[in-house]
This record gives structure tokens, C-alpha cells and sequence, in this order.
């Protein structure tokens, strides 16, 4: 095929199906993978009360927010990127997600409240400056040196914007040393359990729930 046809493909966002949602897609925002799957298995298996105020940090597609938003009372979707917060919004609309609402904030910046549940799947991947991607895009990767640059800020705030008995539940790697994760969070005080895993060919992805007491 010629060059130019090839780019035009690329650039047209596409609509993929997940169980009875579509969810259309964007160059610029993370398309959903294992990792995407893996946390909408575990939430599915979830017993989640129909009440529940949730946070969605990074949504990307919003398609884990979509998914959620149908079995509890409200959902605030948000994206350091602003193209995924448009495409949130879009598919929030396509598949009358009314509930939910998409916000442009890095980590809890612009968010307000407090919410039962905040889910995460984190920019994970161990990257130096010379892998970076050009465009918003690279946030979904970026987790700095050690793959922990944003998740550690998220642990770090994430209390203040949880209400009582609330918990997180965030994906992350072996490649990000997921154990300290769990340390941390034990010495904060939380109940610390994790409820999802899966394998892959070079390294092994984790959910993990935190509740606070
Ligand atoms: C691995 S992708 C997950 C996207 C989507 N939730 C999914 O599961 O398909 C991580 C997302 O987190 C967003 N992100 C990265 N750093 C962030 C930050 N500091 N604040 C808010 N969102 C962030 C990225 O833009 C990206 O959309």
C-alpha cells in the first residue's frame, strides 16, 4: 500500500467492541491492551455497590469508565492528556455513559471530592529521556527511571481524596517493582491484597486493592 494511504489509515481513529460498548479510538491516547483487560476482568468480578462514587485516574479511551460507570452511582474520568479526555467524553456519549464525566488533570490536580473507589492503570514502563514518544501519547508509558515516577505520586495522594473505607485499585508491573507498592501502602495503614495477575513474556502485570480501615 502507498505511504500516504498507510498514514491516512493510521490516523483515522477506529471503534472496537467490548462486551456490549463500542469504544473509539484516537492515535494520540492509549489504545486499550492486556493490561486494559486484565483491570476490566478483576473490576467485572468485583462485588461493587451501585452507589459508588468513582475515580477513574487516567482513562485514556474511557472504556474502563464506561464499563464501570453501569454498575455504580457516578463516575470522574481523568487524563493528563486532552485528547483522551475528549475521546472519554465522545464514548461516555456513544454508549450513554451518563453518569460519567471526563476532566484534563494530572493526577488529582483538578479533582475534587471524594470517592469510594479511584482505579489506575498506571504508566508503568521503566523509560529513560532518549525512549520517549513526541506527543501526550508518551504519558501512557513514562513511568521515569524505574517505572515508578507516577505511580509514586499517586500512592502519595490518593488518601486525601478517598472516603472512609474506600480503596484503589491500580495495575502495575514486575517492571515497576510492584512489591514496594505494596509495602508502602501496608505502611500507611491499608489493607493490602492482590486480585489480579497475569503473565506475560517479560514480565508479569498485578492488580492490586488497597482499603483503608
Ligand atoms: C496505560 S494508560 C491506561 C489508559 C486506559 N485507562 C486503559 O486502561 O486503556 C495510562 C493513562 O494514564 C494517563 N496518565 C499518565 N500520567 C498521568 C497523570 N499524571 N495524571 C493523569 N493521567 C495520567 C495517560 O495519559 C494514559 O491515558
Amino acid at each position: 500500500m502507498q505511504k500516504d494511504i498507510i498514514s491516512w489509515f493510521r490516523m483515522m481513529s477506529m471503534i472496537l467492541k467490548y462486551k456490549d460498548f463500542l469504544i473509539e479510538t484516537d492515535e494520540n491516547v492509549y489504545e486499550p491492551s492486556d493490561d486494559t483487560y486484565l483491570l476490566l476482568d478483576v473490576l467485572e468480578k468485583m462485588k461493587i455497590d451501585n452507589s459508588l462514587r468513582v475515580l477513574e485516574i487516567g482513562c485514556g479511551t474511557g472504556i474502563v469508565s464506561v464499563a464501570v460507570s453501569f454498575k455504580v452511582g457516578s463516575v470522574v474520568a481523568c487524563d493528563v492528556n486532552p485528547y483522551a479526555v475528549d475521546l472519554s467524553e465522545k464514548n461516555f456519549k456513544r454508549n450513554k455513559a451518563r453518569n460519567a464525566e471526563a476532566v484534563n488533570s494530572d493526577l488529582f490536580g483538578n479533582v475534587k471530592g471524594k470517592f469510594d473507589v479511584i482505579v489506575f492503570n498506571t504508566p508503568y514502563l521503566p523509560q529513560s529521556d532518549d525512549e520517549k514518544v513526541s506527543g501526550p501519547i508518551d504519558k501512557a508509558w513514562d513511568g521515569g527511571d524505574d517505572g515508578r515516577k507516577v505511580i509514586d505520586k499517586f500512592l502519595l495522594g490518593c488518601k486525601a481524596f478517598l472516603a472512609d473505607g474506600g480503596y484503589i485499585v491500580f495495575l502495575e508491573s514486575s517492571l515497576s517493582s510492584y512489591e514496594k507498592s505494596v509495602d508502602y501502602l501496608g505502611s500507611l495503614g491499608f489493607k493490602v491484597e492482590i486480585v489480579g495477575r497475569k503473565k506475560l513474556s517479560f514480565e508479569e502485570l498485578v492488580v492490586i486493592r488497597a482499603r483503608l480501615p
